[in-house]
């Protein structure tokens, strides 16, 4: 018989299944050559992924004006049952004056690619005004030039949003390699359930691992193990979407984390690596409650949030753009996240005197070195190695050719 999974619920109950069944493809294919066509960006087809999985379920496609109000004004969607889930960032598609003009009164579009091919219907749509001041400002609380989304993405958008609900005429591939880590909520669920897991315990990423995240990781282990729990497993969760230009590109991080359990930092035995298809905004305490509520619908109920999540530096400021303690704090508190257990950790940086990184103790903070990106670009660049026990060596090799080539190009 079917064995009943003692996982976390999704938000909503079920998870969304938005692929067209195999039998109906060619049926829906034929209706979408009829339909008005919207070409999608690269980014816009990121976000087709992600709510096709279920990432963003119950979400059932791009959010209509009553969604992207609740979104950007609360954080939340209010659900027919009057129960709240998590919401943090708009989820919206943007398109130009002529698409609007060409769209009329059709009740559906089509969606094509980037490439140009067919890759959903968006259902009973509704197009309304895109103020981007309004939503920029919302969605990171300054609308100072620089944030890499807003250039990137925004700023080139047209001036009008498109809800609609999503029918993804197949699943969403990028045949670069890696497309056997991006399992879906769904997939996730399964190997979970069979792996027996009695805790999951989720870590988002966008940077090489380094021995501060593994202390992390390895702690809340210990933690859950100490709480009871026989057998807690880890998904250790990198990005996939869209990052800023100085990031590390996924394929070297997919590599780097590879090393990471090969040199045994973390235990393979008790951990899926597997990538999260959505795109970064770089919006801190707001954004990190995106990639916390993503997890809960992937089955996590532990989720480990530490210094600075989904930060980065003041664009035009010598200083972080958030508060590096908010999201931690934030995440705590976060409406629709109460199911959710939150594992807050203080900053870890390389202790000196013991050779390792630690959790900072203020106490001896002349021992502590902080050990940023842009110092690790530089040590790989001038072929100098970081001082021991900050990234194991199978790891860090593939960090120093990676800039190394940067540097050659
Ligand atoms: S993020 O954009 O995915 O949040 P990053 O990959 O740097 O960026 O961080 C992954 C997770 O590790 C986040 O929860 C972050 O708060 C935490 N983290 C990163 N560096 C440190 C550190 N030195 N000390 C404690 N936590 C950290």
């Amino acid at each position: 018989g079917t064995v009943r999974s003692s996982l976390i619920e999704p938000d909503g109950g079920a998870l969304v299944e938005l692929v067209v069944p195999e039998a109906e493809r060619a049926a829906r294919r034929a209706e979408a050559s009829r339909l008005p066509v919207v070409r999608i960006g690269p980014v816009d087809l990121e976000w087709v992924h992600v709510v096709a999985d279920g990432w963003a379920s119950p979400l059932r496609g791009f959010m209509r004006e009553a969604e992207y109000l609740q979104s950007l004004h609360f954080r939340s969607l209010r659900l027919a049952d009057g129960s709240v889930v998590n919401m943090s960032l708009p989820i919206v598609l943007a398109i130009g004056d002529e698409e609007k003009e060409a769209i009329g009164k059709a009740p559906d579009v089509a969606l094509t690619s980037p490439g140009g091919d067919f890759v959903a219907i968006l259902r009973r749509i509704e197009i309304y005004k895109h103020n981007k001041e309004e939503r920029i400002a919302r969605t990171w609380g300054t609308i100072a030039p620089g944030l890499p989304y807003v250039e990137e993405v925004i700023t080139r958008a047209g001036n009008w949003l498109i809800g609609g609900d999503l029918e993804v005429l197949e699943p969403i591939k990028y045949n670069d390699g890696l497309d056997h880590y991006r399992l879906s909520p769904r997939e996730l669920r399964k190997e979970f359930d069979k792996r027996e897991a009695d805790a999951v315990f989720a870590f988002q990423l966008r940077n090489p691992v380094h021995n501060g995240h593994a202390l992390l990781m390895n702690d809340t282990r210990r933690h859950l193990l100490d709480m009871g729990y026989k057998n807690p497993i880890l998904l250790l969760h990198p990005l996939g979407g869209f990052t800023k230009a100085d990031d590390v590109p996924l394929s070297v991080r997919m590599e780097q984390h590879s090393k990471v359990l090969e040199d045994g930092v973390l235990d393979p035995k008790t951990t899926i690596v597997a990538i999260f298809p959505s795109p970064m905004h770089y919006a801190g305490p707001t954004e990190v409650q995106w990639h916390a509520k993503a997890r809960i619908n992937a089955g996590a109920n532990f989720y480990i949030v530490g210094r600075d999540p989904a930060g980065m530096s003041h664009p035009t400021e010598k200083r972080d753009l958030y508060n590096p303690d908010h999201g931690k704090k934030v995440l705590s508190m976060a409406p629709g996240l109460e199911k959710l257990n939150i594992l807050p950790f203080k900053v870890a940086a390389y202790d000196t005197v013991g050779k390792k990184m630690s959790f900072f103790d203020p106490s001896r903070a002349q021992d502590f070195l902080f050990i940023s990106g842009t110092k690790m670009r530089t040590y790989a660049r001038n072929g100098e190695n970081p001082p021991e026990g900050f990234m194991c060596p199978g790891g860090w090799n593939v960090l120093v050719n990676y800039y190394q080539c940067l540097q050659n190009e």
